[in-house]
């Protein structure tokens, strides 16, 4: 049985032994980079700089959000706005393996930028279990890059610590319990974000698209859960899908974008299976997204596959 406890006392002390001089981490707000950062914070303090940044692909409120979080734990910090950064690399990149490649380069470059400020020679990052599975090497086959590992380039200049690199997803959960902290619970959020949940070229209008569809999502999957009408899913987001097809506002034809809703239910997202979300619950997300994005999105699907065939996000 894995000990959270256990495993929080170990890995201070193993990490006091270890960092010496000074470490930067990526924190994203999510439970696996937040985790880390309290458990090196615990360790080296102040020698720690968790550095959140901005890619322009977060979620609705969620810099904010981070930020004040990360100041609640005590976590030495600060907020990098990159975005413009980002949106200029992906210009025109389409491919959903080349977006993971160029937005974990350039995590690695912005941190490479702050580490060199902040005198860091440690690079933390809450690389977990499934993510370096399934990015291949060896014997396995490369499913996605997940931007923590893929994206790592060869000649990066620091030390790389992964103190999570063991665990599965409920074991990190336990570990964010034992440590109060407040994301422990909150669904998980791919490192290159809303860029890969657009299909097509990641713009700034392309994202806000996917944004305000997302936050619905959420906002409606959440009511309902905690109205007692449905579980809680283990994740649950929309996508923006490059098809467009006619559609009709009042009397005059429409010609938009279409959403896909996806929400599984997983324990360590290996394997997944689609939500059985109530009819009246997709139907409200379905009429909300459509209505909010009434020149952009007019058809809204709700994708019922499982992992496998298929993965959970779409790229
Ligand atoms: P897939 O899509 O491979 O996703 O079934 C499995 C879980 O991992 C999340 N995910 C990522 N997490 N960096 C991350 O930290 C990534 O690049 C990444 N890609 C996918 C995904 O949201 C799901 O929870």
């Amino acid at each position: 049985m894995f000990d959270a406890g256990k495993f929080v006392d170990e890995q201070v002390k193993t990490l006091r032994g270890d960092l010496k001089g000074r470490a930067i981490i990526a924190a994203s707000g999510g439970v696996d980079s937040t985790v880390c950062a309290a458990l090196v914070s615990r360790a080296i303090g102040d020698r720690l700089l968790a550095v959140y940044v901005d890619t322009g692909f977060m979620r609705k409120g969620e810099t904010a959000t981070v930020d004040g979080m990360l100041k609640r734990l005590g976590v030495n910090h600060i907020v990098v706005d990159a975005s413009a950064e980002y949106f200029v690399a992906l210009k025109g990149v389409i491919d959903p393996e080349k977006k993971r490649k160029i937005i974990g380069e350039k995590f690695i470059r912005v941190f490479e930028r702050e580490a060199k400020k902040f005198g860091a020679e440690c690079l933390v990052q809450g690389t977990i279990a499934p993510d370096w599975i399934e990015s291949g090497g060896g014997l396995r086959d490369t499913i996605k890059s997940h931007h923590n590992v893929g994206g790592l380039p060869a000649e990066m200049n620091l030390r790389l610590v992964e103190p999570l690199r063991d665990l599965y997803k409920d074991e990190v959960r336990k570990v964010a319990r034992a440590l109060k902290i407040e994301v422990a619970e909150k669904q998980p959020f791919p490192g290159p974000a809303l860029a890969i949940r657009v299909m097509g070229e990641p713009t700034p209008e392309s994202v806000a698209i996917v944004r305000e569809a997302c936050s619905i999502v959420e906002e409606e999957i959440e009511k309902a859960a905690s109205a007692g009408k449905m579980k809680l899913p283990w994740q649950y987001f929309a996508v923006l899908l490059p098809v467009k097809s006619v559609g009709v506002q009042g009397d005059i034809r429409a010609y938009g974008f279409t959403i896909a809703v996806r929400a599984v239910d997983s324990v360590d997202a290996m394997t997944a299976v689609y939500s059985k979300i109530p009819h009246d619950v997709l139907e409200t997300i379905s009429s909300r997204i459509a209505n909010k994005m009434k020149d952009k999105v007019n058809r809204v699907v709700y994708d019922i596959t499982n992992k496998p065939p298929a993965t959970i996000e779409w790229e």
